[in-house]
């Protein structure tokens, strides 16, 4: 089996890229932090059916965590992570060192919507800033291109459409649904700090958002009361321990009066040392008169 080839500089990286755009090939781009998992795979493989060419990143950035979280010990196999691409058809992986990306990281913050003051920016100060900033600084890099995002990190996802809106940058962005686990639990690098026990119970998050989305197609409007029957339905299990429950605006991420049509539940959650998010898109019933 030939093995994918791998970039560690953006002056490699774009070698490849220019012929590639030479010969009128399509260009997909998957950024991640690598210790890749089935979601990051679902990611790869709409990349590879819907464009020529799949770049994935692997940059574990760290101005995207706070000073007290997990960036010393995020788990990394980058053996495992290569075998990945490989089996996928990834065409080719960009693995830059720190200093490589340092020219490229703007010193400015960049000037953001008030997205990234609330939910995972109020309980992560520094997170949204430090994910723009290095998104701008890829989809730079990567250029002209289509990136393909997991809705799990909802919020995330919402950001980098703003971001490419506001800094007119040449990325077509791309949502992609969740990959869960059989219990429902969403597929992320994280799962891997949760004990036996906390794994088994983590399961209560998917099982609070479908609570949440089906009273809602059932006529449930109160965002109060779908907020209570999430949290409740998460406190049942005793490791739970909520950070917050939201009911938002699908594309503003603005809290709306009532449940009138499309909303995105959210929940963020601590189980010991692993910080676990998930949404879910809960709709009204149409009923056709
Ligand atoms: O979602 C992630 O893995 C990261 O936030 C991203 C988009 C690769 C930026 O570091």
């Amino acid at each position: 089996m030939t093995s994918v080839q791998v970039a560690e500089t953006v002056k490699e990286l774009q070698l490849y890229l220019e012929k590639a755009r030479i010969s009128n090939l399509t260009i997909g781009f998957v950024p991640t932090m690598g210790f890749l998992h089935e979601g990051h795979a679902s990611l790869i493989n709409t990349s590879t059916k819907q464009r020529d060419v799949t770049v994935v990143s692997i940059y574990v950035n760290p101005l995207q965590f706070d000073p007290d979280e997990d960036f010393d010990k995020y788990p990394k196999d980058i053996s495992s992570d290569l075998d990945l691409c490989n089996e996928h058809g990834v065409d080719i992986v960009f693995m830059p060192s720190e200093e490589e990306m340092k020219p490229f990281l703007s010193e400015e913050s960049l000037k953001l919507r008030g997205i990234v003051k609330i939910f995972e920016g109020e309980s992560r100060p520094v997170h949204f800033q430090g994910v723009a900033t290095v998104v701008k600084a890829l989809f730079e890099i990567v250029g002209s291109s289509y990136a393909f995002f997991g809705e799990k990190d909802f919020q995330q996802l919402v950001l980098v459409k703003q971001l490419v809106d506001d800094y007119l940058l040449p990325v077509q962005v791309i949502g992609c649904p969740i990959i869960r686990e059989n219990d429902g639990l969403a597929k992320s690098s994280r799962n891997v700090y949760l004990d036996s026990a906390e794994r088994e119970q983590s399961a209560v998050i998917y099982q609070s958002l479908k609570a949440g989305a089906e009273a809602i197609s059932k006529g449930e409007t109160s965002i109060k009361n779908i907020e209570q029957l999430i949290k409740k339905t998460v406190e049942t299990s005793p490791l739970a321990n909520i950070d917050y429950v939201a009911v938002v605006d699908p594309l503003t991420f603005e809290i709306p009066n009532s449940i009138k049509n499309e909303v995105r539940l959210l929940v963020a959650c601590n189980f010991g040392q692993a910080r676990l998010i998930d949404n879910i898109l809960a709709q009204r019933e149409v009923v056709s008169s």
